[in-house]
C-alpha cells in the first residue's frame, strides 16, 4: 500500500510485502511467494488507481442522466451523516465519514455498483493459458491460448440481468434497503476468482468517501444536457470529449 496523492513519485512504501502479509508469509511457497511479491508491487502503482477518474466519470454522467437518483444519493448521505447542513466546513464533513457512516450508504454503494456494471473502468479483459486447461462448459483451452471476456458486454446482457439490463436502476442491488452483492464471475467489473482487484473494498471506500462529500455540497447538471455516452476506444473506458459539468451550491 502507498500513502500518497496523485503525484506517484512521493509516495512513500510502507512496507516489504513479508511485513504487509504477516509473518506467515515467510512460510509460503516461493510461487506464493512471487504472487504475493507481484500483487504488492502491483498495490504501489494501484494505490492511486487510473480506473477511478473514469467510474468517478461515469457516476456523475448517469447521475445527471437521472437528478431524482442523484436526489436520493444527497438524502442518503444526509441521513446517514444526521447533517442538517454546515454548507461551508467541506473539509470537516469528509473527516467525519467514518467506516461505520460509510456503511449505512447503502444507495450510494449500490449507485457505485451499478455505475460499473453498464461503465466497467475495463471493457475487456483477457488472459492466456499458462498449461492446458478445460473450462466449465468443458470447453478445452491449449497453452498459449487466450481467453478474453467482455465485461462491457456481460453487464449489459438480458440473459443476465434481466429484461432492464440497459437502465440504470440502483435498487436491483438492494435486498430491504441493504447492498446485496452478485457473484463476481456475473458481475465481473472487479474481474473474479484467484485474479479478483485486490483494491476493490479500498476503491468502494474512496469512491464513497468523495460522491458523499461533493454531493452533499452541490448538485450537478451536464453542461450539455444532449451529451451521450460516447466512447474513446482505450484499454479502459473512458467518455469522449470529457464531462463538462456545471455545479449548484446546495443551499441554493
Ligand atoms: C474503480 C476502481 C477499480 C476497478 C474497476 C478495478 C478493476 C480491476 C480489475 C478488472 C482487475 C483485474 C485485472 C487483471 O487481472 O488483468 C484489477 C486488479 C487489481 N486491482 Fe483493481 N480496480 C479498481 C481499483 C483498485 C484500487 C483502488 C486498487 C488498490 C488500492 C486496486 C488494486 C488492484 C490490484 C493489486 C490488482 C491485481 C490483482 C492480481 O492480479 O492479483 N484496484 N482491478
Amino acid at each position: 500500500m502507498v500513502i500518497s496523492g496523485a503525484n506517484r513519485g512521493s509516495s512513500r512504501a510502507l512496507s516489504s510485502p513479508p511485513e504487509l502479509f504477516g509473518p506467515s508469509a515467510v512460510m509460503c511457497s516461493e510461487r506464493v511467494q512471487q504472487s504475493l511479491q507481484r500483487r504488492y508491487q502491483m498495490l504501489q502503482t494501484e494505490g492511486f488507481n487510473c480506473k477511478h477518474p473514469h467510474l468517478i466519470t461515469w457516476f456523475f454522467y448517469m447521475l445527471c442522466k437521472h437528478p431524482l437518483i442523484q436526489e436520493k444519493v444527497a438524502a442518503e448521505v444526509k441521513v446517514a451523516t444526521k447533517s442538517e447542513g454546515s454548507k461551508n466546513d467541506i473539509a470537516g464533513f469528509a473527516l467525519s465519514l467514518s467506516d461505520e457512516v460509510i456503511g449505512k450508504m447503502q444507495y450510494l454503494h449500490a449507485a457505485i455498483t451499478e455505475t460499473l456494471r453498464l461503465y466497467p473502468a475495463v471493457p475487456v479483459e483477457g488472459k492466456r493459458a499458462v498449461e492446458d486447461d478445460v473450462l466449465p462448459d468443458g470447453f478445452e483451452v491449449k497453452m498459449g491460448d487466450r481467453v478474453n471476456y467482455i465485461s462491457y458486454a456481460m453487464g449489459r446482457m438480458n440473459y443476465l440481468w434481466g429484461e432492464d439490463a440497459e437502465v440504470f436502476h440502483p435498487e436491483r442491488w438492494l435486498e430491504d434497503g441493504v447492498f446485496k452483492p452478485e457473484s463476481p464471475f456475473k458481475f465481473v467489473s472487479f474481474n473474479a476468482g484467484p485474479r479478483i482487484c485486490f483494491g476493490k473494498e479500498f476503491a468502494y471506500k474512496q469512491m464513497k468517501i468523495m460522491a458523499a462529500t461533493i454531493l452533499h455540497f452541490f448538485k450537478f447538471k451536464l453542461e450539455d444536457e444532449s451529451k451521450t455516452d460516447k466512447y474513446r476506444t482505450m484499454f479502459t473506458l473512458q467518455i469522449q470529449d470529457g464531462l463538462p459539468l456545471l455545479a449548484f451550491h446546495r443551499s441554493n
